[in-house]
């Protein structure tokens, strides 16, 4: 049923009644936690929605068992990733192209540390999810920006500036796709433009797709850039896990990389080696349940989280000094703060009791991010006090 801002919300009760975080040991809601001043945690990368009852049965089902020594992938779980990659996006992966690693993060940190060697470059967009920007650092390679810009209500890389600097030494590009922060689903042409850059010079792409299955734009489809073509495909390291999606980050551990390469895939494999910890039952259990039974849910949720983004735009077009470009994927606002008059706006709006991520660490003093995951009351009330803030 159309809401009141235009989505096809399904089921707006679907996450009714809202489950109250504080307290909880969340993260985000611990972080900025005061005896003062109630803070609503609007930061890091989790939704604030119960997941599926399936994966919390299959989850209780495995807890059954009582025994909880190392475990591996069990049968089922290799053929499933295969068939959701088939079915959501044609593409066809061997089942040895896939390496199980707990995190999706370290797994930047194994490409470009496996690619190259020391004082090569490293290239990935800016702004970006801090640790985009961080790779190369702690890789002791070069970090190579490719700026965004905001054209037409989207954020768009600087092709002519990838063009101008990418170059043999770019050993590596890390592609954010769905794009955290900017909320971008790149479209086809798009990804063709990285990846025929790639190619001429041989950087492999590794692509973080852990918000592929949040695309919120009826329209707009996600697309591994790895199945493009099978060179690219070659030239590929694609990261994705169903933590995001099917809010599952507090499960822990569990993340695949497609590494297709086989000198690539054993090169990243051996930089994992002893660093990366086994995955757990419980992690398995979760996730085979998230992929074989809960696509009705994640349908919910999409239009649960459209509905939440389309009354976050109408409100931040409404307020004087914030603006914000429309959010194709993911649950993650990108808001300009630059014209708001406030002198600090991360600090001002903490004071006002909403805690959201400062831009800076993602490469952008003039902007905020807000995580829209969570129930729609609480997102009122975060509106509610970003006003304050600005009012006051
Ligand atoms: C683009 C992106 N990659 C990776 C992660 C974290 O993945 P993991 O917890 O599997 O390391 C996040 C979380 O915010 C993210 O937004």
């Amino acid at each position: 049923m159309p809401d009141s801002f235009g989505s096809s919300l399904s089921n707006p009760t679907f996450f009714d009644p809202p489950i109250e975080r504080r307290g909880s040991d969340s993260v985000k809601w611990t972080k900025y936690a005061s005896s003062e001043q109630d803070v609503i945690g609007a930061w890091v990368a989790d939704m604030d929605l119960p997941t599926a009852d399936e994966i919390i049965n299959a989850i209780k089902t495995r807890l059954d068992e009582r025994v909880f020594g190392y475990t591996v992938a069990p049968d089922a779980f290799i053929p499933l990733l295969q068939e959701q990659m088939q079915r959501k996006y044609a593409w066809r992966v061997e089942s040895d192209w896939f390496v199980v690693q707990p995190g999706v993060v370290p797994s930047l940190f194994f490409a470009s540390n496996c690619l190259g060697k020391p004082g090569d470059g490293v290239m990935a967009a800016r702004p970006n999810y801090h640790y985009f920007l961080e790779t190369a650092h702690y890789t002791d390679r070069v970090y190579q920006p490719v700026d965004c810009h905001s054209a037409n209500d989207r954020w768009e890389m600087d092709f002519q500036q990838m063009a101008d600097t990418i170059s043999p030494q770019t050993k590596t590009f890390l592609l954010c796709n769905p794009f955290n922060p900017l909320g971008r689903v790149l479209d086809q042409q798009e990804l063709e433009t990285i990846a025929s850059l790639c190619l001429k010079t041989g950087t492999m792409i590794c692509a973080d797709e852990i918000h592929a299955d949040l695309v919120l734009d009826q329209d707009k489809q996600h697309i591994p850039i790895a199945s493009l073509d099978p060179e690219i495909e070659r030239q590929s390291i694609t990261l994705f896990s169903a933590a995001k999606a099917y809010n599952l980050p507090g499960i822990g551990g569990l993340s695949l990389a497609i590494i297709p390469d086989p000198d690539i895939r054993a090169a990243f494999q051996k930089r994992a080696y002893g660093v990366a910890t086994h995955s757990g039952a419980l992690a398995y259990a979760a996730t085979i349940s998230a992929y074989r039974d809960c696509e009705y849910w994640l349908q919910e949720t999409i239009a649960y989280l459209r509905g939440n983004r389309d009354y976050l735009e109408a409100e931040i077009a409404a307020i004087q000094g914030l603006s914000m470009n429309h959010v194709e994927a993911t649950f993650l606002a990108w808001i300009n703060v630059e014209n708001s008059g406030l002198e600090d706006p991360f600090d001002t709006f903490l004071k006002h009791g909403v805690a959201l991520s400062a831009g800076n660490e993602m490469g952008s003093s003039a902007h905020l991010r807000l995580n829209f995951g969570c129930h729609r009351s609480t997102l009122e009330e975060i509106v509610k006090r970003m006003r304050q803030a600005l009012s006051s």
